[in-house]
């Protein structure tokens, strides 16, 4: 049999714990290991088929054209499930917010919210869109570069049973996120402007909107009630454009994080060129947020209070944290030896997966989630954590 004619490779049943095939492979038999980790049944072929002396190996590239190292794919597999997740907030905040059209379909729109969020900015609606677009595009593309090579691609359908708001514009449909309780960390808006602090070296940096990051807030209104105040709904739209920015800082430093642990150049490639539209949003939520109108409000609901003071006073004012500032600070890196370098923050690859999972969890963007939802999503995270770059 010719090897590009090699039938297909079942994909690894999903277990919901994390499997064998986790476990590190010994550095002298990477071939044996790789396959053993695309999760090679013996009903379709037989293992011995596919091994192939050095020799064979190294007059053939369709081997590692074909198939990647299964730390590649628990890597993939774990983005495309962060990418689902991604795709399902965005969507809710565009079905309100954004413009609903045959690019991203679905709902029709809230005009006081949207209005409260493009206070912000005037383009609120199409940077909604357009961030919402990408986050399909990047689930769509990992899923069926997964399926390329064999392995299995991610699906996180039987987990949508979260409600969606009952405010006008938004579809009745389950969801897997919810953005109506959310506890929102905005230390990223202190980090990029720190000039001596960078969380790789242990340092905690402020909140800039401390009200935010206590209680739970709602980020989408729940009913057509929470529109009906002018403060409380700003304080909706402040929310909403100051999580576009959380979550976008998380996707500029997951993949970089990931990426110093592919192995192979293509999935390389592609980490590197996702993550940096994370960047691109990310830049784009950190500039908006800072124009978040200054508001105090106290939701009629659940009684909580948040308030957003005006960025450009003190305790934050001043040349580093004027609200315009959207490109990093430089700051610490690698060695304090060296000098201050503009960067992305944190990039430190141990655990970072479980890291981006605990981060989402903290926000309450899963209240409400089954106990089979986070095994299976801390599965998914452990497995790309122990993904190691591999010697080929
Ligand atoms: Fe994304
Ligand atoms: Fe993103």
């Amino acid at each position: 049999m010719a090897k590009e004619d090699l039938p297909a490779i079942a994909p690894p049943a999903t277990t919901g714990q994390p499997t064998e095939t986790a476990s590190l492979p010994p550095r002298t038999d990477h071939r044996r290991s790789f396959l053993k980790g695309l999760g090679v049944v013996g009903a379709a072929l037989s293992v011995g088929s596919l091994l192939k002396t050095d020799a064979e190996a190294d007059d053939d590239d369709h081997h590692h054209r074909r198939f990647i190292p299964r730390g590649d794919v628990a890597i993939l597999r774990f983005l495309a499930a962060a990418e689902i997740l991604e795709t399902d907030l965005w969507q809710q905040y565009n079905e309100l917010a954004g413009v609903q059209d045959d690019e991203v379909p679905g709902g029709s729109g809230n005009a006081a919210y949207a209005e409260a969020v493009n206070a912000l900015d005037e383009d609120m609606s199409q940077y909604i869109h357009d961030n919402t677009e990408d986050e399909l595009t990047h689930e769509l593309f990992i899923n069926a570069y997964l399926v390329s090579k064999g392995a299995e691609p991610v699906s996180l359908d039987k987990f949508r049973n979260l409600p969606s708001s009952k405010a006008t514009g938004a579809q009745q449909i389950g969801r897997l996120t919810n953005l109506m309780q959310l506890t929102v960390d905005t230390t990223w808006f202190t980090r990029y402007r720190s000039r001596s602090q960078n969380p790789d070296f242990g340092d905690m940096l402020p909140q800039a909107i401390p009200s935010l990051a206590v209680g739970q807030h709602p980020a989408i209104p729940r009913t057509d009630a929470d529109v009906q105040e002018g403060n409380f709904l700003q304080a909706i739209g402040n929310t909403a454009g100051f999580h576009f920015a959380t979550i976008e800082q998380g996707g500029t430093s997951l993949y970089p994080q990931l990426a110093q642990r592919v192995t192979n150049l293509e999935v390389l490639r592609i980490l590197l060129s996702i993550g940096g539209t994370e960047i691109m949003h990310f830049q784009t939520w950190s500039d908006k947020a800072g124009n978040a109108p200054p508001v105090s409000a106290t939701d009629p609901v659940t009684g909580v209070s948040v308030t957003f003071p005006d960025l450009n006073s003190p305790p934050l004012g001043g040349e580093d944290f004027q609200t315009n500032l959207i490109m990093p600070e430089p700051t610490i890196f690698l060695n304090k030896k060296f000098p201050a370098c503009s960067i992305i923050r944190p990039t430190k690859t141990m655990g970072a997966a479980k890291a981006a999972l605990d981060a989402l969890t903290a926000d309450g963007l899963f209240i409400g989630q089954s106990k089979e939802f986070f095994r299976f999503m801390h599965t998914l995270a452990f497995e790309a954590d122990l993904a190691r770059r591999e010697d080929f």
